[in-house]
């Protein structure tokens, strides 16, 4: 193996996500020493790459595949269903294991699928994006979506280990990258400042997967993750500041039907969530413009339709984030010190869009 960096979660169900390049092998280690099934979920896109991992863990055991649709379109019920029937019908047992490859969508719906065949089966993520690797495999959170909206139906079940290579980002196109990157850029804002010097430094090298920056960055988001995760897994406290930018983000991916990538529209609802803090009379000036400057260099961005406001706040206002009714964002002290808004005055909502209205 080479020089892996191994990040703890703590907390009841305690796990080992480790980083580095060329370690896809030691998926096998990760894997219960007891299952002699193991279920590779995977899309299409990664159908090579899966073939190859299955070859590496064939020595002692079973390899099947189950090749799902990549993104939105694998996070349905009627694909767990696929899975279930293969697992059915392989006769997969209590000791098996599954292994969720892919982006945040298919660890989203293996870790679902582990979750509840015969009640819950341990699961290994194997992310293959960034948004997978400094978030989604991270934390415990599996489900699908409904006709009534995203993530709707779930379970919070802890990997046994998360095994992120870098080596499986070579492929990724640089929007999507980039894309996945505003979620490091969120762990700079609300926890680790290093992260936005190491931007600030030299913006080209910090999102080139080959960089030593890249990687700094990546692990630096991903404690956070780990920290966060380790101490609130249910979201009863600190993992709400997770949901930095998410408010009005997840209002934008609604509105543009999902064909914006996530992490532009949570570029979009971070510029808007530090507006609201500096409105609100908590986040300096200088703040402001430090989140316009960083998440414009990367290409990321901080604007969105001028008319678009009334839609997106009946849409917030439906959001399972708003709890008790009132609407609640995740705003800035100062950088690193997160905290709640709950239930601003619309007129304060709306001044913050307008600074963010294009
Ligand atoms: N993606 C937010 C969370 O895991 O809580």
């Amino acid at each position: 193996m080479t020089d892996a960096t191994t990040i703890a979660v703590s907390g009841d169900a305690s796990y080992d996500i480790t980083v580095g390049r060329g370690i896809l092998p030691s998926v096998g280690d990760a894997l219960p020493p007891a299952a002699r099934k193991v279920l590779v979920i995977h899309p299409p896109t990664l159908t090579e790459q899966a073939e190859r991992l299955r070859e590496q863990l064939l020595a002692d055991r079973e390899v099947l595949l189950a090749e799902i649709p990549d993104a939105e379109q694998g996070k349905r019920i009627e694909v767990a269903a696929f899975c279930w029937q293969i697992m059915g019908r392989a006769d997969f047992t209590r000791t098996d294991a599954v292994i969720g490859f892919g982006g945040g969508a298919v660890t989203d719906l293996a870790g679902f699928v582990a979750a509840t065949w015969l009640r819950g089966v341990e699961i290994v993520q194997v992310p293959t994006t960034v948004l997978g690797m400094v978030d989604a495999a991270v934390g415990g959170k599996t489900g699908v979506n409904t006709a009534e909206g995203k993530n709707l139906v779930g379970a919070f079940w802890t990997p046994r280990a998360v095994v992120c290579d870098l080596d499986l980002l070579d492929s990724l196109s640089p929007n999507e990258r980039v894309a996945g990157y505003a979620e490091v850029v969120k762990a700079g804002f609300i926890w680790a400042p290093e992260i936005l010097e190491l931007i600030e430094a030299d913006p080209a090298r910090a999102v080139d997967p080959r960089s030593d920056a890249f990687r700094r960055t990546i692990e630096l988001a991903i404690d956070m993750k780990a920290r966060v995760v380790g101490e609130d897994l249910r979201e009863a406290g600190l993992r709400e500041i997770l949901n930095y930018g998410h408010t009005l983000g997840h209002a934008i991916e609604h509105a543009e039907r999902y064909r914006w990538r996530h992490g532009a529209a949570i570029s979009v609802g971070m510029m808007f969530a530090a507006e609201l803090s500096r409105l609100a009379g908590r986040l300096p000036d200088a703040a402001v413009q430090r989140h316009r400057d960083i998440l414009t260099t990367l290409g990321l961005p901080t604007t969105y339709r001028a008319g678009a406001w009334q839609q997106l706040l009946a849409t917030m206002q439906r959001d399972k984030k708003s709890r008790g009714g009132m609407l609640r964002f995740i705003v800035l002290d100062d950088i690193a010190k997160p905290t709640v808004l709950q239930a601003p005055d619309e007129s304060l909502l709306f001044a913050a869009y307008q600074e963010v209205a294009g």
